[in-house]
């Protein structure tokens, strides 16, 4: 046999068996060879295909290992949206939740619903594309419409299938998954960052968060990642009836979908399953924050259809926040954006759930007085999820008298001016405009993911650019030079130009994305997309009046209010105009159409494939004229935009005599 042809059948082979060993070890935890034989079919799988670059398929197990860093992500649109869930904290919000589901289904009381149960694992949810059996793409949630394109770190992640066990898999498949990162492996990336002067992460959540979320890939495949898929998204030529079928399906094809998970018949044996799993809590390599229930059949499912972005038929049946009892050493106030002071207590370091705790909020000065909390007091705090740990308690039995009460200071602790409280607010802030503590955090705010998104413009340097004099506003940023930072501490020269790169690529901006970095309070990305698309250009915006913005859905009078008063202050003004010298904010794509919005106040449901638009795209422009989306038709449904294969949707506008637009009359009604 030639040399080539004998080539690519090894690669074959090794390809099919290194799968298979993943398989063996990550998925099921039950390997067939010794770590020493699989490394070296990976040698092997690895020295062919630099042989024969040509041969390495793109499921190739060597993409595991990681491979060219990319300059930035790009962004998918999903082909379904990866919708949220609904919450019940208690047991009776969760009965309240059961009876809901029977009025949907239009069922007696008495009647036992089939719910399919399993765990919440709390990680971060991504979006895997099969095409032909192979991973095509992988994106994290994004918007729940469009995430970033993460295929690259997704590969590395071993439990991840890089082709479907199957002869016969489905020409497209989307399967939907948390990952994880288990909690030892957690606490031994800590301690490496740690020794490695590096940041730590707060929890193992925005520790896989920030494994992911990597532009080098070798980043990621250092990190011991996991997935459990729970899902799918769009699926080709598949008909299964319920849940479990699903995940039974999921599972034959090789994906990890735990081991906690079953039928349930009614609410009893859900409460069951949901004790059962809250006693094993502790004893969980990873972190889960509570159980899902769904309805099991899709039927039942399809019927209960959606509110807002979640389905009625699934419930996240979470466990109260953990909690543990440390010592407050000490009380610290830190000074926030807009100049709030926050009393902050740093405690005897603590372990809650996966993350070790340090500090906790004390919110503001009337919760200190509340709860009575002293500094040296023993107290409980717990910690729910990504909300900073807070103060429940204080153990007062086990005062000793030497407890010392805390006031706020009556000056800002970092510029020194004078502090107010405003009598209807809890907050103390510091009104000064020239204090530093405020400039930093407007700063970072400005450049964070969802503004501006500067990368590389983190917390340590931005107190570097402002405490050297380098930054005094917003403007300041867009003069840096390539002198001024390389003298700073731990720049070189690469890393210099990487930050004046990614300042230059942040000049032009989305409009809603410099109105939400300009850190205005109570405008948060939402309202700045509906001010963005109603005033179309910041000057717009800048000029408005009161009863502009109240033509505005979404902004009420505090956020009006607050508007008003950032806007009317002229050094904000001169700050403002200074950045719009160099910062030139893109348009929304839909400008505003004269008396409003065409699809203002309308209903639109989208159903099967539409010829040229996506999904998302399709959304999107629905929204930018002002229209809502939904899921379900009914009487209130203005009109359902249908594509090809549209089916029961399409049925039930035709009973319900709703109007069916194609995409080309859509188009034409949205035209300008
Ligand atoms: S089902 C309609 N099942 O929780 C959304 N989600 O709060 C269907 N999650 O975005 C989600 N474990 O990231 C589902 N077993 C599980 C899950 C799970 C974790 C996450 C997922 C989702 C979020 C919703």
């Amino acid at each position: 046999m030639p040399q080539r042809e004998s080539a690519a059948q090894r690669i074959q082979e090794l390809t099919a068996l290194i799968h298979h060993h993943d398989f063996r070890y990550y998925v099921l935890d039950d390997p067939e060879v010794s770590d020493a034989a699989y490394d070296a079919l990976f040698r092997e799988l690895q020295d062919l295909e630099k042989q024969h670059p040509d041969l390495r398929q793109s499921d190739s197990p060597s993409h595991r290992v990681g491979g060219q860093a990319l300059s930035q992500f790009t962004k998918i649109s999903h082909r379904v949206p990866m919708l949220s869930l609904a919450n019940a904290l208690t047991e009776e919000e969760f009965q309240e939740f059961d009876q809901r589901v029977h009025r949907f289904l239009d069922r007696p009381v008495g009647d036992i619903l089939e719910y399919y149960v399993e765990l919440k694992f709390d990680g971060l949810s991504v979006n895997l594309t099969y095409e032909n059996g192979s991973l095509s793409h992988a994106a994290t949630r994004g918007d729940g419409e469009t995430g970033e394109d993460v295929t690259h770190n997704v590969r590395t992640i071993r439990s991840v299938p890089l082709k479907l066990r199957t002869q016969t898999p489905p020409q497209l498949i989307e399967v939907r998954g948390e990952v994880i990162l288990p909690i030892e492996d957690f606490e031994k990336l800590n301690r490496q960052q740690e020794e490695a002067g590096q940041k730590t992460f707060s929890n193992p959540r925005n520790a896989a968060a920030g494994s992911l979320r990597q532009l080098d890939s070798n980043v990621t495949a250092s990190r011991p990642l996991t997935i459990f898929c729970y899902g799918m998204g769009y699926v080709s030529d598949l008909k299964l009836k319920t849940m479990a079928e699903y995940q039974d399906q999921l599972a034959e094809w090789g994906f990890p979908v735990g081991e906690f998970r079953r039928v349930c018949r009614g609410v009893n044996e859900v409460l069951k399953f949901y004790r059962e799993i809250q006693e094993r809590r502790s004893d969980l390599p990873f972190e889960i924050d509570g159980i899902v229930v769904k309805l099991n059949r899709l039927i039942e499912l399809d019927q209960a259809g959606y509110i807002a972005r979640s389905p009625r038929g699934m419930i996240a049946f979470k466990y109260p926040p953990r909690q543990e009892t440390t010592v407050i050493e000490d009380i610290v106030v830190q000074v926030g954006r807009t100049g709030a002071l926050t009393p902050v207590a740093h405690v005897t370091p603590v372990r809650i759930g996966g993350a070790i705790v340090k500090r906790a909020t004390l919110h503001n000065q009337d919760e200190i007085d509340r709860k009575d909390i002293r500094i040296g007091d023993r107290v409980v705090i717990q910690r729910a999820g990504d909300v900073i740990p807070e103060v429940v308690k204080v153990i007062t039995d086990v005062r000793t008298g030497r407890e010392k009460k805390f006031q706020l200071p009556k000056t800002c602790p970092v510029c020194g001016s004078l502090v107010v409280r405003k009598e209807d607010e809890a907050v103390t802030r510091c009104v000064s405009r020239n204090c530093i503590a405020q400039l930093k955090e407007r700063i970072r705010h400005l450049a964070s993911l969802d503004a501006l998104n500067i990368e590389g413009l983190g917390d340590k340097i931005v107190e570097q650019l402002v405490d050297a004099g380098l930054v005094k506003n917003y403007a300041d940023l867009f003069t840096l030079t390539f002198e001024q930072i390389i003298d700073l501490e731990g720049f070189a020269e690469r890393s210099t130009q990487k930050l004046l790169d990614a300042i230059q690529r942040a000049k032009t901006p989305e409009l809603d994305r410099l109105i939400y970095g300009l850190g205005i309070r109570h405008v948060g990305e939402k309202t700045a997309k509906s001010l963005a698309r109603h005033f179309g250009e910041i000057e717009k915006l800048m000029v408005a009046n009161e009863s502009d913005y109240e033509n505005i859905h979404e902004v009420g009078v505090e956020i009006s209010k607050s508007l008003l008063h950032f806007l009317s202050d002229p050094q904000t003004i001169r700050e403002l105009r200074h950045l719009l010298h160099h910062v030139h904010p893109r348009k929304p794509k839909v400008p505003r159409a004269e008396g409003g919005l065409r699809l203002s106040g309308k209903t639109v449901v989208i159903t099967g494939t539409l010829p040229t638009l996506s999904r998302s795209d399709a959304t999107r422009l629905i929204e930018e004229n002002g229209g809502k989306t939904s899921s379900s038709v009914s009487k209130k449904t203005t009109f359902v935009l249908a594509g090809e294969e549209a089916g029961s949707k399409l049925e039930k506008a035709k009973d319900l005599g709703v109007e069916v637009l194609s995409e080309g009359q859509f188009l034409k009604l949205i035209e300008n």
